[in-house]
């Protein structure tokens, strides 16, 4: 998506060969007009999957996941990282294990929410190890849910976490694939490969 990938070359910093930090459109400030253009491209990329529900990790999954459920007409569902008050034992629980942060997380989702009658499309904002994803697609066996696929904004390409998903035969959908972070600069996967 060459708008998202312009926006990154812009205002992307390389914080060292495998961080990229874009804390200005999408990790903590929001560019709302680039996330419609990004939920549209999901919708289209995905119109066929038949999706139910759409399931995101929160905080930064939450806006491209819910621009994308406005375009399909679906809810959309993030899986809490802290216990809440107010979900009972009522929920899927899911561990996600941190690579950069080095710890592990539960990860929760109300019963409620998802069923076996769903086709799940699982947005999330970056694709590095792929532990939220799977942890993600375990809240979904658990539910006896169908995966319509993945849709990452950001991959890492050189990280394992696509390769694993779709080597299982997931649809992953990656809006921008980076193929290196080196001497500071982005450099994207070539688009005939994408
Ligand atoms: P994984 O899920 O693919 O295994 O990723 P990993 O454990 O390595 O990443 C942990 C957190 O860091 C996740 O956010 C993930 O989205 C984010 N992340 C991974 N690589 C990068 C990167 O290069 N740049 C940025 N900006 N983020 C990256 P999180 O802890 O769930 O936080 P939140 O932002 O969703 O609240
Ligand atoms: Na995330
Ligand atoms: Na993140």
């Amino acid at each position: 998506m060459e708008l998202l990938k312009n926006k990154i070359r812009e205002e992307g910093l390389v914080l060292s060969d495998a961080v990229l930090k874009v804390d200005s459109f999408l990790n903590h400030q929001v560019d709302p007009d680039l996330m419609k253009e990004i939920g549209k491209e999901f919708a289209e990329k995905f119109a066929a999957e038949k999706v139910t529900k759409i399931l995101t990790l929160e905080s930064s999954g939450i806006s491209p996941a819910l621009m994308t459920a406005l375009e399909l007409h679906v809810s959309v569902i993030f899986a809490r990282k802290r216990k809440s008050l107010t979900l009972n034992d009522n929920v899927y629980v899911a561990n996600v294990r941190s690579f950069t942060k080095g710890e592990t997380n539960e990860v929760t989702v109300s019963k409620s929410f998802i069923n076996k009658e769903d086709r799940v499309l699982i947005i999330d904002d970056f694709l590095a190890n792929g532990q939220a994803a799977e942890g993600l697609i375990h809240i979904i066996e658990q539910a006896g849910a169908a995966l319509a696929g993945v849709g990452i904004v950001i991959e890492k390409s050189f990280q394992p976490g696509g390769k694993e998903l779709r080597d299982r035969g997931i649809r992953v959908e990656s809006l921008a694939r980076i193929q290196a972070l080196e001497n500071g600069k982005v450099q994207f996967l070539e688009e005939a490969f994408q």
